[in-house]
């Protein structure tokens, strides 16, 4: 279930995490490969300020492969870790785990050299879907962590030993996006992070594919035949229909379900490996208000 961010909410899934991180070392923050700007809110970075942080950038078989490599070197600079990831893929544990070790290997020298031995504790954030809970069964190697949303962290804290220094929080983090901006509202929704049975579905399907035109023209005129790149937005899902025979009962076209499959398809990653977000985007994509 998808939850529907409002204050009230909001407010007290912020209490939580900030009761929680009072516990943590590290803070592993996930984020969509796809849309690293829409998938992470910069809001956090205040409250994570004084912790040890790792940026996964998660779903990297879906991303394309060059702008992850710049996202991975933009992080860099800004000096946390940042880590392309696939949180599906098996035989990851190791890295995962490494990963985050040597996200806090300093702090656990200093500790050493003081003749402490310190058990370092993570906890994984983010919106809803991009992977936590697929990372956390990844790492703690059992399906540990709970399926579904619940703001913030529940109450009943349970520690996976991932290692002799490293615990594990077994419940994700639940972060809300900055949904302000419709740029970002809309990469949500095309990757999946927004429900789409509360928006206009056709309108939402023709954007990417706008979106898409741009960025990757010759995937999308290949997957769908008729579909060209500088045809008027208006004609894409009609062209979608033609290439895979959509049509209802009286031969009108269904425009509906082929928004439906574009979106799908997309989400699937069987259009292309896509990044909608660059390094340096930010500014741009913020600045598009409700
Ligand atoms: P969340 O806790 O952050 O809400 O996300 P969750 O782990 O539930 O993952 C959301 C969806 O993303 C799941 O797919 C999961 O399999 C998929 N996923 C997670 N990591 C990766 C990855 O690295 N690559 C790809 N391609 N997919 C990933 P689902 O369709 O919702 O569920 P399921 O049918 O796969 O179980």
């Amino acid at each position: 279930m998808q939850i529907q961010w409002y204050p009230g909410h909001m407010a007290k899934a912020r209490r939580m995490l900030e009761e929680n991180l009072k516990l943590i070392d590290v803070v592993v923050e996930i984020v969509d490969a796809r849309a690293p700007v829409a998938s992470r809110n910069p809001d956090f970075d205040g409250l994570f300020a004084n912790k040890e942080r790792v940026i996964l950038l998660n779903k990297s078989d879906l991303a394309d492969q060059v702008a992850t490599d710049r996202w991975q070197a933009e992080y860099a600079r800004r000096g946390f870790s940042g880590i392309s990831f696939v949180s599906t893929k098996t035989g990851k544990r190791k890295q995962a785990v490494s990963l985050i070790e040597q996200a806090c290997r300093e702090r656990v020298e200093r500790m050493r050299l003081k003749g402490v031995t310190k058990v370092i504790r993570a906890i994984v954030v983010g919106i809803p879907n991009v992977g936590k809970s697929t990372f956390i069964n990844c790492i703690a190697g059992v399906s540990r962590a709970q399926v579904g949303d619940k703001p913030g962290v529940t109450k009943g804290k349970q520690w996976v030993k991932i290692s002799p220094y490293l615990e594990l929080l077994d419940t994700p983090g639940l972060l809300w996006p900055k949904l302000e901006s419709q740029a970002c509202a809309r990469h949500l929704a095309y990757i999946g992070s927004i429900k789409d049975d509360i928006m206009d579905v056709e309108r939402l399907a023709t954007q990417l594919m706008q979106e898409l035109s741009v960025l990757c023209p010759e995937a999308l005129t290949n997957r769908y035949a008729y579909v060209k790149a500088d045809m008027p937005a208006s004609e894409f899902l009609p062209a979608v229909c033609k290439s895979r025979g959509f049509l209802l009962p009286g031969g009108q076209i269904d425009t509906e379900r082929a928004a439906r499959i574009v979106l799908d398809e997309f989400r699937a990653g069987k259009i292309a490996r896509v990044t909608l977000e660059l390094p340096g985007d930010e500014e741009k994509l913020y600045a598009e208000e409700e």
